[in-house]
């Protein structure tokens, strides 16, 4: 893989997937886009040339073209491969009777808007690195989109109620990762909706079963045997099948 571009990069699973990256020298080009630049990601840049740190709020969606210019600047005529919609938000359990406007609306803008439209920006780009790699299978050697989603986004498993502004934004994010699949199939793009398993993280808490470095290694091994019969598909970390 020449390149790939992670959203919410500074902290948990995206900073895991910046040093998994480096550490297995998978990429060419590593961009790490965060609001809040870490320490952590500052040594990282500083310890590997190849990892460029781009500023980017997600609900700032009309700085998406920008963004995208900055991009194609970094990779070139050889575009981006590898897009993983990481960054996400979450509200506490909520019943319907504690539901506020607000909860909803900050989920929904940053877990389904910004993905939408951030991938919108970078069609361009990945179509590049489809066609510059037309002598490789559809995948993420080729161009792939990797929407960060959750198992509170399926319908089929939830059971539990709850989570209304969560669910609704992972939910409906699931139905884009679809269209998308469908959409940029010829432009041999693939798309696929990533469950990243329960982790411990800020987002996950204390009691998460599985670590960072599992979760992610995890992830990324699977991202990278994606063929073009995983287009459109919802899988957990480990690459087994969800249902939608
Ligand atoms: N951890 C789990 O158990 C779990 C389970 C299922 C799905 N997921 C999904 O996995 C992804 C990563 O989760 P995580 O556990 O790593 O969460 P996390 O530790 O809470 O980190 C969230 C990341 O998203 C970034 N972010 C939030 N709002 C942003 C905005 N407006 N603009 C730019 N960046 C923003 C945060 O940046 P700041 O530091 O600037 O806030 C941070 O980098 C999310 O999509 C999440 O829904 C996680």
């Amino acid at each position: 893989m020449k390149s790939v571009l992670i959203t919410g990069a500074n902290r948990g699973l995206g900073l895991g997937m910046v040093k998994y990256i480096t550490k297995q020298n998978t990429a060419h080009k590593i961009i790490a886009t965060c609001r809040n630049v870490s320490e952590e990601l500052k040594t990282l840049a500083v310890e590997n040339k190849n990892l460029v740190i781009l500023n980017l709020d997600l609900k700032n969606t009309s700085s998406f073209d920008e963004v995208s210019s900055a991009v194609s600047k970094i990779v070139g005529s050889q575009g981006l491969n590898l897009l993983i919609n990481n960054a996400g938000v979450t509200t506490k359990f909520t019943k319907i009777g504690f539901l506020k406007t607000e909860q909803l609306m900050d989920n929904l803008i940053v877990n389904t808007i910004a993905p939408i439209m951030l991938t919108k920006s970078l069609v361009p780009v990945l179509k590049q690195a489809a066609d510059a790699n037309n002598n490789e299978p559809m995948g993420a050697q080729r161009a792939a989109v990797i929407n960060l989603s959750s198992i509170l986004g399926s319908i089929a498993q939830n059971d539990q109620g709850g989570f209304y502004p969560y669910r609704c934004s992972k939910a409906a994010l699931n139905a884009a990762t679809k269209s998308m699949s469908i959409d940029l199939k010829k432009e041999n793009i693939l798309v696929a909706s990533m469950h990243p398993g329960w982790v411990r993280t800020d987002m996950g808490g204390k009691n998460a079963p599985l670590d960072v470095e599992t979760s992610v290694s995890g992830m990324l091994n699977t991202i990278y045997k994606l063929g073009e019969g995983d287009t459109g598909k919802f899988l957990n970390y480990d690459g087994t099948e969800l249902p939608w």
